[in-house]
């Protein structure tokens, strides 16, 4: 064998592969990407949606902003750069996660369609449904579970998004959830709609 110009020898043709697993498990894998601002509810609907699953005998993980940010990210801020980074990991994470078979569940803020298509590229675009939590700013603001907003309107966190830094509307969101006027639960049911079929299916992926 001739040495690679990294010296770096991937080991993937000797490992189980992800059928084997997602055979194990009795599930197909996904990444369900949830994009959305701070406080529109992604977190709380994704924990709700991992606790549905697991009722259904479905494998999840869960990764979410905040806890990947006291953890392998933390040494990340909300730069453009920093924010890059941050998708970068978390999807090769995701990635890795579904090739052990795994439902993953992410809920990132993710405000760009660079970093979205970032995500969805690495993780690979049949793996990747996008559900875009889609709560007016003025709700997130009231709610203001965090008060991070009254914290970036008087200018104490700079680039907050929102408030001082941009979230673009996802352009290629499998699923929106006008989650402004509709109930966790009924949030919930159109995710668990779309994903039940998609996870479910051992036959044809
Ligand atoms: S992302 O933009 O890089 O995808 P991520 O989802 O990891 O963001 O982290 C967002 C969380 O970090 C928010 O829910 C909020 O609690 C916190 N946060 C702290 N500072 C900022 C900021 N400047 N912009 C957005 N969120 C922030």
């Amino acid at each position: 064998m001739s040495t690679p110009d990294n010296n770096i020898f991937p080991i993937h043709d000797k490992l189980l592969d992800r059928n084997s697993k997602e055979l194990l498990l009795k599930q197909r894998a996904k990444v369900l990407w949830f994009t959305g601002l701070s406080g529109s509810g992604k977190s709380t609907i994704a924990i709700e949606v991992e606790r549905e699953l697991y009722a259904r005998k479905h494998l999840t993980k869960v990764l979410d902003g905040d806890n990947v940010r006291m953890g392998i990210n933390n040494n990340l801020g909300f730069s453009e750069v920093d924010r890059n980074e941050n998708i970068r990991r978390i999807a090769e994470v995701a990635k890795l996660f579904v090739d052990g078979g795994v439902v993953t569940i992410c809920s990132f803020v993710s405000p760009s369609e660079e970093l979205r298509s970032l995500a969805r590229s690495i993780i690979g675009k049949e793996d990747f449904i996008e559900i875009y939590v889609d709560t007016p700013i003025e709700v997130c603001e009231t709610r203001d579970v965090k008060g991070l907003y009254a914290k970036a309107r008087r200018g104490e966190i700079k680039d907050f998004t929102g408030v001082s830094a941009p979230f673009e509307k996802p352009l290629q969101a499998e699923i929106t959830l006008h989650a402004g006027n509709m109930s966790v639960a009924d949030c919930v049911n159109v995710v668990l709609d779309n994903i039940l079929p998609k996870i479910s299916n051992l036959k044809t992926g």
